[in-house]
């Protein structure tokens, strides 16, 4: 079976350094939430501040937010070319028709599966995808434009606490920062899901710690990436 590196050492540790802190942030940030904003139940504040406190938690809550923010800024332009704008280039090449069709059939298909979708007369042939398909491109838009906002009103939030004055503001970022938090606590089990659980993905996942897919299956799940590698491939040789 030939393998093909899908990711590098160093996108393989920011990936599950991201992961993480961000499963703590969202953990630890919903357990801040008090009496009726509290979604999960009484029971997930009370686990977190037996864990941290009442004053540790939000401590905690802050010094892994500003570690995840700070490692990002000095990875962002240490590692621009080699990793940060392929992957941009990546996740904003979208083309809305085809990536559309690609979330909807691929839904269906989870759900009710091909046979499924034959019978109420729908297409099962998913649109050709390139690195990455339609679904973890969306996510990853959205994961920039969250994490982006989350930063600022995040940083906001913290230093407002020794400022007087600013109550709208305040209002506003935490409004953002729950709308940005609520948004990513919806789309991240998605993403968890299609990554470790969802069927035939499982080479995928691997790729995630060993940094290689076998050649198969980025044929038939990335058959635009593939096809592309091949070219450089001849024009190398052809050099
Ligand atoms: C434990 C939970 C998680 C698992 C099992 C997981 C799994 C994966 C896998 C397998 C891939 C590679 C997909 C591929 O090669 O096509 C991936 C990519 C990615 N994941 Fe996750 N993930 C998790 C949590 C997260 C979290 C919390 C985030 C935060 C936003 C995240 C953001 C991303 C991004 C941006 C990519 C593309 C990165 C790249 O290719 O270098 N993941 N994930």
């Amino acid at each position: 079976m030939t393998m093909i590196r899908r990711h590098n050492q160093s996108a393989i540790c920011m990936h599950w350094f991201n992961a993480l802190c961000w499963l703590f942030l969202l953990g630890s940030g919903f357990a801040l939430l008090a009496g009726e904003m509290q979604p999960i139940g009484a029971w997930w504040s009370e686990l977190w501040v037996g864990i941290f406190g009442e004053a540790g938690l939000l401590v905690a809550h802050i010094a892994i937010g500003s570690l995840w923010a700070g490692i990002y800024a000095l990875y962002t332009p240490l590692f621009l070319r080699r990793d940060v704008l392929p992957f941009l280039r990546e996740i904003f090449a979208v083309s809305l028709r085809c990536d559309l069709i690609w979330c909807i059939r691929k839904a269906f298909w989870l759900v009710m599966g091909a046979s499924g979708m034959r019978k109420i007369g729908m297409q099962t042939q998913l649109p050709a995808q390139g690195f990455y398909n339609a679904g973890q491109k969306f996510v990853a838009i959205a994961a920039i434009i969250c994490s982006i906002s989350l930063v600022v009103t995040g940083l906001l939030l913290a230093f407002s606490v020794m400022q007087q004055g600013l109550e709208a503001l305040v209002r506003w970022a935490l409004l953002l920062h729950l709308c940005c938090a609520g948004l990513m606590a919806i789309l991240l089990p998605v993403h968890i899901y299609m990554a470790a659980c969802a069927p035939g993905e499982r080479p995928a996942l691997i790729s995630m710690l060993t940094g290689f897919v076998p050649e198969d299956f980025a044929k038939h799940h990335n058959p635009l990436w593939h096809a592309s590698l091949v070219e450089k491939a001849g024009e190398h040789n052809r050099h």
